[in-house]
Order: structure tokens, then C-alpha cells, then sequence
């Protein structure tokens, strides 16, 4: 068996795949986010590790020690500060912290904003980790004197792992310091930004080994000492590899708390405006192009909690209202927008309503609100040339027959569904194969394991049609209500 580790931001999460693709044994944990002040988030490196080690220890009891090889995941972006004895000195920042505003406009100023683009593939961004390091030189002295490496979440977990400080491409790319292009540090971005290149890990592909386990580990967990520990990837490019999202054509559409489309790229293809993501893939020399609504799932979350209602009872309900919900429509910025408008002072709406709407409409206008921000980077992909084949719906939303059918008919393309939706954990496992010498490359990991449904939720040509109306009267109301928000 293969295993899967995904350092995510509510917990820890292994699974144990067997070579043929199917899942042996998974296990969670989960671990605190603390917020200090409005806008922070932060976690301790020290309950990832434990979390860390919980996870796998279990997931190896249940497949009996017999594991070949480990991939790692994880959520992107947030910084680790090591001490010259690897020791963590503060807190981690995560990716979610919004502290940084200040530090984004010195970085756009130091580096330039159109420079910024064409090597880091992204605008200077509150989550990333560049912003947070020239934070920490410019808040807490003391601390940033004691610095002697930055880590991303996953890769001080591989630390404690495997003794090696390594990254991957994908997760490096969430850094801002990375050429992404060349798939290396970028030396113009860090001399302009004073961080000393020692500070940071070996940057490799992500099905590439970084190190052996340590023996005293692997007695510990009852896993064999010196399996290779694969580079990896972040969670998103783990997750497309989970779902074969492997070349040219093939998308995901994912509903989590946050909603991502993810489309692999074989060349680095930024966004000249900076409103999708372009990051490297965690397959060798691809890159992927992503959109991020914010509160996606989380935005249904919201009002279910508001209503106190089941989901089942509210998403029964919404099925029952008609498309569009009779003029109502919904911006889903809870918590500020990514794409398209990179803008965290963003904020939520109900626009149209009127004395004829019930909650039912307006439970729909929430899902649909989610799935026109989703359009919205389905487009700017598209004006990018990225070919749109196929997208496979994945995250919690995938489950859902209403979800699945508002994202047809939204987007007006065939939706499908691989059979083991596993997430990030599962790709990384993938990744680990190949690491382990099970599969040649990532392709054939891919073509050995995923599997997609039968079922297909075509689009309704009615229904995508008046969606297209609906559609254009959502994309005005941001820049009309703009001014309102801020
Ligand atoms: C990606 C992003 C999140 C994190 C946390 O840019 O910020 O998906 O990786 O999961």
C-alpha cells in the first residue's frame, strides 16, 4: 500500500491506497486555529505533528506496517519560522491570515507589479508566504533575528519525518519567491525582498523522493524505516492529481468551504491581471491556472446555520424553486472575494428581493450565487485559450445532485465524477507511488487508479439558457455595490 498525508487547516488526514487505486484505511484528527486578533489565523507546527503522527500511525496498524511509500500534501501558503536548531520560534501564519496588507504593497513596489506576474505567476496576495516573512522582520525584530529557514505546513511535517528540508513545486509556487516558470527560487524576487535564499528548502517535482523516513519514527508509527517520503504537492494540485486532472482539457470544479476550478496548463501561462492563480502542477514541468471563490460550501453553510434547518430539508427545498429563483440573486463574499477581484473588503448580498420570496428562493439564490462566482473564473480560463473538455466535480458538493446539476447547467458542460473522491490525501498517495517505484510517472498512477463514474449530469439547454441571463445581470452587481462594501 501507498499512503497519503494532507496537513490540512481543520486537521490531519491519511489514507492508505492500495496500487490498484482503491482506499485500505483512512484516518483523521483534528487540531485548533486560533485567531489572536481580527483578520489572524495561526497554528501550532507542534499539533500537526502530533496530529501528523496519529493519523499515520493508524492507517498503518490497519494495513498491517506493509506501506512502500508516503506523499504529502497540504494547505498552501502559510510559513513555519525555524531557529539554527529547526525549532519552531512563533506560531505558524496560515494561508487564510489577512495581516499582511501592508507588506503587499511594499512587495508590489519593490519588485513591481507586472514583474511580480511574470515570475511568481500571482499579485502580491495577504495569504502568501512572502508578505508574511517581511511581516515578521517588520513586527516582531526579535523573532525574524532568530530565523534561520521558512518552511510551508507540509514540508515541516517532512522535516520531522525524514530530517531533510525539501518542498515541491506546486506548494513553492504559493510562496511568491518562486521563479514558476523555471521551477526555481527566484533570485531578483529575493534580492528585492532582502530574504536570503538559505532560509528556504530544495525545491523538487512532486513524485520525486526528498528523503527516507527515519527509523525512529517508523518504529514508532509501524511503518518499514527508510521508505521514500515523496516532495508532494499543496492541496490542490494533490486533489487534481486525485481526479486525474493530468493534461490539456480536463478540469476540476471543486465545492468545499472554498470553491476551486482548477485546469492543468502544459506551459506557465499567467493571468497578465493576476485574478487566477498560476501555480506549477505537482505532475513534472506542468503548471495548473486556478480560481477561488472564497465562500463557496461555506456560503451554504452560513445560512443553513442562520436558518437552523438540515441540509437535506434545504437543498430538497431549493430544488423545488425555479432557476434564476424568481429575480433573486446572491454575491457570496462573506469573507472578501479571490477571483475575479482580489478583494478581501468584499462583501455578501441578497439583490431582487421581494415580498414573493421565501427562504426556499433564497437557499437556491445562495447555491447559484456560488456557481456564477464559479463561472466567473470558468471564463477568465477560457479567455486565457485554456481548452474546456470536460469538468469533474469533486469536494463535499460532488455528493450533491443539485450542486452537480447547477454547475451543468451554470456552465453549460457535461459534469462527471471520478469514483474514489478522496482529496488531497489520495493524490498525494499517487505522488508517493510513484516516489516508491510502483508506477513509472504520474500518467500511469493516474491510469491505474482513477476511474470515472458512468453518470453523467448533462446540461439543460433550457435551463442553461436563462442562466445565461442571470448570469449577466450577477456579473454587474460587484462594481454596482462595490462602493457600498468598502
Ligand atoms: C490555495 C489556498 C487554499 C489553501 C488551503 O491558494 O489558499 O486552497 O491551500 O487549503
Amino acid at each position: 500500500p501507498l499512503v497519503g498525508l494532507d496537513i490540512g487547516t481543520g486537521g490531519a488526514r491519511a489514507v492508505a491506497v492500495e496500487e490498484s487505486g482503491g482506499i485500505l484505511a483512512e484516518a483523521t484528527s483534528s487540531y485548533p486555529l486560533t485567531s489572536p486578533r481580527p483578520g489572524w489565523t495561526e497554528q501550532d507546527p507542534e499539533e500537526w505533528w502530533r496530529a501528523a503522527r496519529e493519523v499515520l500511525g493508524r492507517v498503518a496498524a490497519e494495513v498491517g506496517g506493509e506501506v512502500r511509500g508516503i506523499g504529502l500534501t497540504g494547505q498552501m501558503h502559510g510559513s513555519v519560522f525555524l531557529d539554527a536548531g529547526e525549532r519552531p520560534i512563533r506560531p505558524a501564519l496560515l494561508w487564510n491570515d489577512q495581516r499582511t496588507a501592508r507588506q503587499c504593497a511594499e512587495i508590489s513596489g519593490l519588485v513591481g507589479a507586472e514583474r511580480l506576474i511574470a515570475i511568481a505567476g500571482n499579485p502580491a496576495l495577504t495569504g502568501f508566504q512572502a508578505p508574511k516573512i517581511l511581516w515578521l522582520r517588520e513586527e516582531e525584530p526579535q523573532n525574524y533575528r532568530r530565523v534561520a529557514s521558512v518552511l510551508l505546513p507540509k514540508d515541516y511535517i517532512r522535516l520531522r519525518l525524514t530530517g531533510e528540508r525539501a518542498t515541491d513545486a506546486s506548494d513553492a509556487a504559493g510562496t511568491l519567491l518562486l521563479d514558476v516558470g523555471r521551477r526555481e527560487w527566484s533570485e531578483e524576487i529575493l534580492s528585492r525582498l532582502e530574504i536570503p535564499r538559505g532560509w528556504l528548502p530544495r525545491v523538487y517535482e512532486g513524485p520525486e523522493a526528498t528523503g527516507a523516513l527515519r527509523g525512529g519514527v517508523a518504529s514508532e508509527l509501524g511503518l518499514p524505516a527508510g521508505i521514500p517520503v515523496a516532495a508532494g504537492g499543496g492541496d490542490n494540485a494533490a486533489a487534481a492529481v486525485g481526479v486525474g486532472v493530468v493534461r490539456e482539457g480536463i478540469l476540476s470544479s471543486s465545492v468545499g468551504t472554498s470553491g476551486v476550478l482548477f485546469a492543468h496548463t502544459d506551459a506557465f501561462s499567467p493571468d497578465p491581471s493576476g485574478r487566477v492563480h498560476a501555480f506549477c502542477h505537482a505532475l513534472p514541468g506542468a503548471y495548473h491556472l486556478m480560481g477561488v471563490t472564497l465562500s463557496a460550501g461555506g456560503s451554504l453553510a452560513w445560512w443553513r446555520s442562520t436558518l437552523e434547518k438540515d441540509y437535506e430539508v434545504l437543498v430538497e427545498e431549493a430544488a423545488q424553486v425555479p432557476p434564476g429563483a424568481e429575480g433573486l440573486l446572491f454575491l457570496p463574499y462573506l469573507t472578501g472575494e479571490r477571483t475575479p477581484h482580489l478583494d478581501p473588503a468584499a462583501r455578501g448580498a441578497f439583490i431582487g428581493l421581494t415580498a414573493r420570496h421565501t427562504a426556499a428562493h433564497m437557499s437556491r439564490a445562495v447555491m447559484e450565487g456560488v456557481v456564477f462566482s464559479l463561472r466567473e473564473s470558468l471564463e477568465i480560463l477560457r479567455s486565457l485559450g485554456v481548452p474546456v473538455e470536460e469538468v469533474r466535480a469533486t469536494g463535499g458538493g460532488a455528493r450533491s445532485p443539485l450542486w452537480r446539476q447547477l454547475q451543468a447547467d451554470i456552465y453549460n458542460t457535461p459534469i462527471r465524477r471520478t469514483t474514489a473522491d478522496e482529496g488531497p490525501a489520495y493524490g498525494a498517495a499517487l505522488l508517493g507511488g510513484v516516489a516508491a517505484g510502483a508506477y513509472r510517472d504520474v500518467q500511469e498512477a493516474v491510469a491505474s487508479c482513477v476511474r470515472l463514474r458512468e453518470e453523467l449530469t448533462e446540461p439543460d439547454e433550457r435551463r442553461s439558457k436563462a442562466y445565461e441571463e442571470h448570469y449577466a445581470v450577477y456579473r454587474s452587481l460587484y462594481a454596482a455595490n462595490r462602493e457600498a462594501m468598502h
